[in-house]
């Protein structure tokens, strides 16, 4: 079942293990920083969506060793080959949480299929079947958010906007991204008299 150094099976492996640890650390990021008028629900949600996101974490490693290869596991080599892109930072609002969330399940379902489609063409249906299972609980995820971000979308736009104590009063620099503080509505700190 050995596949050579140029198998694209391989390469796909990788790069949905290396998505997979990149969007486990963005919802417990998510998780721990959430806050606002929806934070229980999200809070409980991104811990839940975490959990099934690691739990394919180890399948994906361990089906590049059956298949004769190394699984990656260091920071640098999960950085080369994962296509949800690394962030620097919280988004400024929960609706923002939200899209980020859901981008990074398109590529990782867009990905999946590809890597079907290799799985098949190198007539290996155990990758095939990996990536076919894999393929809905990211569909199912990304649908789960979808439904969620219709009420989030109908909030004013600073409902859940979230500002780091040392910007009180002082706003958002026009297409800044600024970090997030911990449950720090912006409007509750209006409410502070900041
Ligand atoms: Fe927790």
């Amino acid at each position: 079942m050995s596949r050579s150094g140029g198998s694209r099976v391989i390469t796909h492996l990788a790069q949905e293990e290396a998505n997979a640890v990149r969007l486990y650390l963005r919802y417990k990021g998510y998780h721990w920083n959430v806050g606002g008028p929806m934070f229980r629900e999200l809070h409980l949600l991104f811990d839940e969506h975490a959990a099934i996101v690691l739990e394919t974490v180890d399948p994906l490693a361990e089906r590049q060793r059956m298949l004769g290869a190394a699984a990656p596991y260091t920071s640098g080599e999960l950085d080369a080959v994962a296509t949800v892109p690394a962030e620097d930072g919280l988004p400024p609002t929960v609706r923002g949480m939200v899209d980020r969330l859901r981008e990074a399940h398109r590529t990782i379902v867009d990905g999946m299929h590809d890597g079907f489609r290799a799985a098949d063409a190198e007539d290996d249906p155990g990758t095939a079947d990996l990536f076919a299972r894999f393929v809905q609980a990211h569909e199912k995820m990304d649908w789960v958010l979808r439904e969620l971000a219709a009420p989030v979308a109908t909030l004013p736009d600073d409902a859940g906007r979230l500002l780091r104590p040392r910007e009180k009063g002082a706003g958002f620099a026009p297409g800044g991204l600024p970090h997030v503080a911990p449950s720090t509505p912006a409007r509750q700190v209006t409410a502070l008299g900041a």
